[in-house]
């Protein structure tokens, strides 16, 4: 299973890709925001320093709702590095701009994906990626693995091309779930993936190591 990391933040970007398991990174106008990175200029020079920090895809979401203001941003988007995948929400104009990139030869990824039933059409329209919110699905007591679930059979029915990106992951057990279930991708925080990292036993198993070199070593 490929991971994204979910976030604008070139620090945190190049600290998952300094520790060498980072395949590539997804953004959204809100994590843009958060960053502080707002004109299309700005946002355009921060996608390009993103780019320069990982070998792997980019997603930069467009901001327009309409098709042909998907079709400029996304142009605008695709022409910055070869790493952009062009992020378009779930909606009509959407599934039309993604089948215009696709035709294209420039990558997608269709956000904002919260059924099975959209990520059909998802794949039908030839996104590359397809984004079931998983951690959203949650939050409202619906079951957000379930939905990677029958995707997965639903592609795997038909053979899909288009990659599962399971999106808002929130904790390492989302993305345990995910590679149980066969998600090609995750998009998480940072601290859900160093979290893949703990346990008391490590800890506890090193400690006594050192302690025991230390010891025949004095
Ligand atoms: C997907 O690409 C989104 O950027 C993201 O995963 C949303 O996550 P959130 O629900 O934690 O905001």
């Amino acid at each position: 299973m490929k991971f994204f990391i979910d976030t604008a933040n070139l620090a945190e970007i190049k600290e998952a890709h300094d520790m060498g398991i980072l395949d590539g990174v997804t953004t959204n106008p809100s994590l843009m925001a958060k960053e502080g990175i707002s004109g299309t200029d700005n946002i355009l020079k921060h996608y390009k320093a993103i780019c320069d920090i990982v070998e792997g895809d980019v997603s930069a979401e467009v901001i327009s709702t309409d098709f042909a203001g998907m079709v400029r941003e996304g142009e605008l988007l695709a022409e910055i590095d070869p790493k952009i995948v062009v992020k378009v929400p779930m909606i009509k104009d959407g599934v039309k701009a993604i089948r215009y990139f696709s035709d294209r030869g420039i990558k997608t990824n269709c956000t904002l994906v919260f059924s099975a039933g959209q990520a059909l059409l998802a794949a039908k329209a030839g996104a590359s990626y397809v984004s079931p919110f998983i951690g959203r699905l949650d939050d409202i007591s619906t079951d957000g693995l379930g939905l990677i679930e029958t995707i997965r059979t639903i592609y795997d029915n038909y053979g899909y091309d288009t990659e599962i990106l399971a999106a808002s992951v929130r904790h390492p057990m989302h993305i345990i779930e995910c590679a149980t279930i066969g998600a090609d991708v995750m998009t998480g925080p940072l601290s859900a993936i160093t979290a893949l990292l703990k346990h008391p036993l490590t800890d506890l198993g090193l400690e006594k190591f050192l302690e025991d070199y230390r010891k025949s070593n004095s």
